[in-house]
């Protein structure tokens, strides 16, 4: 048993809908939690065979809103985990958090349970912006559950912020950022920050389009960017990957397994996986999802099976999100291939146009490749 696997957790349930929200997560849907959950054990169970193979070494319990729920759901998922499966060597547990809904008591279950990691999503300071992306929460709302978890000894604790935002000022992103890297001794030891996406049919795209709202233009969205990188590197957040940012040794060893191409396995509705070659995604819809499991019915909606070209070009995708890039070494002992002999022509294309650059063993986005970074997966899709 030497090979390690992480575990994913799927919480679909959210108070309200964001308005640039297009995940797998759903509200006024809180009659099911009791039966979701009572199934995503069942779902855990059914593969402890195949996991007892395995050390879980990181649980990532995401959503949804996993906070939303009451605490002792989140508690009979990790007792589940602990009986059935290998735990001993858990290295990070995180829990996503929303600021208005976790609770002191909450916090002190998560922590009785082995949870190690927060990861809270403020998006910015302003409470003006949030209501216009429909978030449920405040400022206040999360200087108070930043000291929660501080008093509950939470000192692993990352952030989620979202650029630009409707009606977001260049200056108000930077106060946003200048809060941010201001929690460095309130154990904020890593910090996302996404780019927005603008996905069909979600509200804000509405918004967006009748004009209700309105989003910087790219100069300015530029000057944003430039200003959260040099902010976070003064702060002493290293970048090292696209959206995160951490202190020394404050990196997501849960994340890092998926830009790393290793073995996860998803649990719950929407839930991916990552196994033995395959992609592996379930069903999103909650009724679907419990209603197959109690029925001994797959709630397996998607699989992919990657060839070895397929794996290999997804490696370098995943690889070239992390600043450190691909290491040659590791590409060669893991495909026994030389990465330049498979793929030269798109490796010395990308080079002489400035978006990627080679030091020592380690191939690597440039400044000007971390901006248009599509432009480089373009290559190996
Ligand atoms: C899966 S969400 C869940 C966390 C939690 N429910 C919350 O909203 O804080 C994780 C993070 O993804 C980011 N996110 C979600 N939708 C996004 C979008 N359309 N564009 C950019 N970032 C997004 C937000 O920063 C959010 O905190
Ligand atoms: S709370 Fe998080 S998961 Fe839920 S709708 Fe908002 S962004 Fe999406």
């Amino acid at each position: 048993m030497n090979n390690d696997i992480g575990i994913y957790i799927h919480i679909p349930f959210c108070l309200k809908k964001c308005y640039y929200c297009d995940f797998n997560s759903y509200s006024g849907k809180q009659d099911m939690i009791e039966e979701y959950i009572f199934a995503l054990c069942n779902e855990i169970l059914e593969n402890s065979e195949i996991l007892s193979q395995y050390k879980i070494t990181t649980i990532y319990i995401g959503g949804g809103t996993p906070s939303y729920i009451d605490a002792k759901y989140i508690k009979q998922i990790m007792d589940t985990l602990n009986l059935y499966t290998n735990t001993e060597d858990l290295k990070e547990v995180t829990i996503e958090v929303n600021p208005n809904s976790v609770t002191y008591d909450k916090l002190i279950t998560y922590k009785e349970c082995g949870i190690n990691r927060l990861s809270i999503g403020l998006q910015t300071i302003y409470d003006d912006v949030l209501k216009k992306i429909g978030r449920v929460h405040t400022f206040e709302d999360f200087k108070n559950a930043l000291n929660m978890a501080n008093k509950a000894s939470f000192n692993n604790i990352s952030l989620d912020l979202i650029y630009p935002l409707p009606d977001l000022s260049l200056d108000m992103l930077k106060e946003t950022v200048d809060y941010a890297v201001s929690l460095k001794d309130k154990n904020i030891k890593h910090i996302s920050i996404y780019n927005l996406e603008v996905h069909e049919n979600t509200k804000l795209d509405f918004l967006l389009k009748e004009k209700y709202v309105s989003l910087v233009d790219e100069d300015t969205e530029y000057e944003m960017y430039k200003y959260i990188n040099k902010a976070f590197k003064e702060a002493g957040y290293n970048r090292y990957e696209i959206s995160n940012y951490a202190l020394d040794s404050f990196e997501s060893k849960h994340n890092l397994r998926y830009w790393n191409q290793e073995l996860y396995l998803g649990f719950g509705a929407g839930a991916s996986s990552f196994f033995a070659g395959s992609r592996y995604k379930n069903i999103n819809s909650i009724e679907d999802y419990i209603n197959n499991i109690n029925n001994n019915i797959s709630v397996i909606e998607e699989k992919e099976e990657l060839d070895l070209l397929a794996l290999m070009k997804e490696y370098i995708i995943l690889q070239l999100r992390k600043t450190s890039g691909i290491n040659i070494e590791n590409f060669k002992n893991k495909y026994k291939k030389s990465i330049y002999d498979l793929f030269s022509n798109e490796l010395e294309e990308l080079t002489s146009n400035g978006l990627i650059t080679k030091e020592n063993n380690n191939i690597y986005l440039t400044d000007r490749g971390l901006e248009v970074a599509n432009l480089v997966w373009e290559k190996f899709v």
